[in-house]
């Protein structure tokens, strides 16, 4: 007996919502028949696929290892989808993209052009942070990424895409502010700076983190730390420290009066974003036309 494409889907819900109930909500079905489409799938495995610990529920490895079949088969499927439309001239399907924090203000705007080129293609995209676009990576959960310390664990298709340089911010009233006139300022004087910094996990921190370890700068005294760009800017420019961002959220600091860019001694830190996907997976034809999209805009200084 063969597991029906209807309790896979149940299934992947389930496994995706970590619950019952949820998945039935979703799916707009009864909470029953969630259940009982679960219980006939272990049936027909002949192992349990997920256990309960306290009020959660956990994938056993039958479960694991079933999940990722079911999403391989359903990727194959709806990519078969794609290519019958493609072939009646029209360009339908999903594009599933994962990118990190600072991406979001490039990302969005191309996404823009892409939906009005292709009105039929139901766009999902994820903004996270570099260790959260790790997991999904791991977890082979979207088509495209675009990242800037691609992992070293996991096998990619990296493309050069678009600078990511990082500069240093505080604001006007900032001692470091008014000391920095005409010449730069030396990039050990930050270590005596109050810091705003990203989150742990987050690409931007680690790359901070790196930048000062390779020029000697310990202690770096974090004052507060903060998962969004934009409340780090809102906290900078409230006198909370100096911070260091991604040349892309520029846009928001050039706008805020109170934020000035400090000249620093090594600064930009150098970086560049990617266009990743997994290595063998095998990208729609949706997926590749948004891929060649991005590409075809790339900037990268020689
Ligand atoms: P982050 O990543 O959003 O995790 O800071 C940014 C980046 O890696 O460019």
């Amino acid at each position: 007996m063969r597991p029906t494409l209807h309790q896979l889907e149940v299934f992947c819900e389930v496994a995706h919502r970590g619950s019952f109930t949820r998945a039935a909500e979703h799916l707009s079905i009864s909470q029953p028949t969630v259940s009982g489409q679960i219980k006939q799938l272990a049936q027909t495995v002949g192992l349990p696929l997920f256990e309960q610990i306290g009020r959660r529920l956990f994938l056993t490895e039958a479960g694991e290892a079933l999940l990722a079949s079911s999403r391989e088969m359903f990727d194959s499927l709806d990519r078969f989808q794609m290519m019958i439309d493609d072939f009646q001239g029209k360009k339908r399907g999903k594009l599933q993209i994962a990118v990190v924090t600072t991406a979001q203000y490039i990302v969005p705007r191309l996404l823009g052009e892409f939906c009005q080129a292709y009105p039929d293609v139901d766009v999902s995209l994820q903004v996270t942070n570099h260790a959260c676009l790790i997991e999904r990576m791991e977890d082979n959960r979207d088509d495209l990424y675009i990242i800037s310390h691609p992992p070293s664990h996991i096998d990619l298709e990296l493309e050069p895409f678009i600078d990511n340089s990082l500069v240093v911010v505080t604001s006007r009233s900032h001692p470091l502010a008014q000391r920095s006139t005409g010449t730069k300022l030396p990039i050990r004087k930050l270590a005596e700076a109050e810091f705003v910094m990203r989150e742990a996990g987050s690409g931007t921190r680690r790359a901070i983190e790196r930048h000062f370890a390779k020029h000697g700068i310990t202690n770096v005294c974090v004052r507060l730390e903060l998962s969004s760009n934009e409340a780090i800017t809102q906290a900078v420019a409230g006198g909370l420290g100096v911070t260091i961002l991604s040349r892309h959220c520029l846009e928001s600091v050039t706008m805020h009066p109170d934020l000035v860019q400090l000249e620093v001694t090594h600064f930009p830190i150098p970086g560049q974003w990617y266009v990743a996907h997994l290595h063998g997976k095998q990208l729609s034809i949706v997926a590749k036309s948004f891929r060649d999209q991005l590409l075809a805009m790339r900037l990268i200084p020689a």
